[in-house]
């Protein structure tokens, strides 16, 4: 069975971009595939954080991850740093990484031009990575598109040691992105992609009243300025979310709608919501039960990282033999 690996940084809670560009996609893989689903705290810390901060947002992780449908019988769920192996092995892989290259990484020219002194965890981010998904010699990653740069990053780390230290017969698979129907969800502003920094997201775990409030004021197509106007469903942002969250029949109705101007906006919106609520509340329910047995979450993780170190053990003990260490 091919194996898959994906991981998502405890960075406040999980909102209905990440939920739609990667989580539903892990949840529908869990059964298909051999999952691993790390919660990434290790890179969490590549910018200024606080420590009580990353404790809460790490549980608050585990439990929306949880409510959203990863099953601990199904898939392996942990937290990066409670297996030392990960930064082990990026260590190796930093000796290894052409200094051109993470320069050259979109995700660290962006990062990095919005501070004054650059931390070399920020540049080195995509080695871990690579540790990451190479431990357990992953085959598949589903992850958004924007990570995509990164993953052939982690193809080539594979392809180096490869070759220089398992020139025969490769020891680590070149892992392969496995991109979401829905990679790219943008943000109510109209603007840019869905991002917690940008301040323009939906929680997936916010109450009703608070994603109406959202979505009520959210940009649609600019161009129909009067109730009036037809629309253009395609370039519709609310358009794009009914595609993610209404049944077909629903969808197929809200495009004729908006095309003809038989709806406004506002009552497309309202179906849009309705939809949400549907596929939102039962996991806001589930959430609000996992936080309420915290010994529980805990146990998961724990079990998860016993699993994820037993197959990291395995990798490590072949890696440092075949690099002239006594492993
Ligand atoms: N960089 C990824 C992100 O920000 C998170 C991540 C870390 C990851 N390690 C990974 C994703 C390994 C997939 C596989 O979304």
């Amino acid at each position: 069975m091919s194996r898959i690996f994906s991981g998502i940084q405890p960075s406040g809670d999980l909102h209905i971009g990440n939920y739609l560009g990667a989580v539903k996609n892990w949840v529908a893989l869990q059964g298909r595939f051999e999952s691993l689903i790390c919660i990434v705290d290790y890179h969490a810390i590549t910018v200024a954080y606080e420590p009580q901060v990353l404790r809460d947002r790490t549980r608050d992780m585990a439990i929306s991850l949880l409510a959203s449908g990863i099953d601990p019988e199904r898939a392996v769920l942990f937290v990066q740093s409670a297996v030392a192996e990960h930064t082990e092995l990026a260590w190796i892989f930093n000796t290894l990484t052409p200094l051109g290259e993470l320069e050259r990484q979109t995700q660290f020219k962006d990062k990095s031009s919005r501070q004054e002194s650059i931390p070399v965890g920020l540049l080195t981010y995509p080695v871990l990575q690579a540790a990451d998904i190479l431990l357990y010699k992953a085959d598949l990653v589903p992850v958004g598109e924007d990570q995509l740069q990164h993953l052939e990053l982690s193809r080539e780390v594979a392809r180096k040691w490869n070759a220089r230290f398992s020139p025969d017969a490769p020891f680590f698979p070149e892992p392969k992105a496995e991109v979401t129907k829905t990679p790219r969800v943008m943000g109510l502003d109209g603007g840019a992609k869905m991002s917690k920094s940008l301040g323009n997201t939906v929680g997936l775990l916010e109450e009703p009243a608070a994603i109406w409030e959202k979505l009520k004021p959210a940009v649609t197509d600019p161009a129909r300025v009067r109730r009036t106007d037809p629309g253009t469903p395609e370039v519709c942002n609310i358009y794009h979310l009914h595609k993610a969250f209404s049944p077909p029949e629903t969808v197929q109705h809200v495009a004729a709608q908006c095309s003809t101007a038989g709806w406004g906006c506002i009552e497309c919106k309202k179906v849009l919501f309705e939809s949400m609520t549907k596929e939102l509340t039962p996991i806001r329910e589930r959430a609000a039960a996992i936080r309420a047995d915290p010994a529980t979450v805990k146990a998961v993780l724990r079990a998860g990282a016993d699993k994820a170190r037993a197959i990291a053990r395995v990798t490590m003990r072949e890696v440092k033999e075949r690099m002239g260490f006594d492993p």
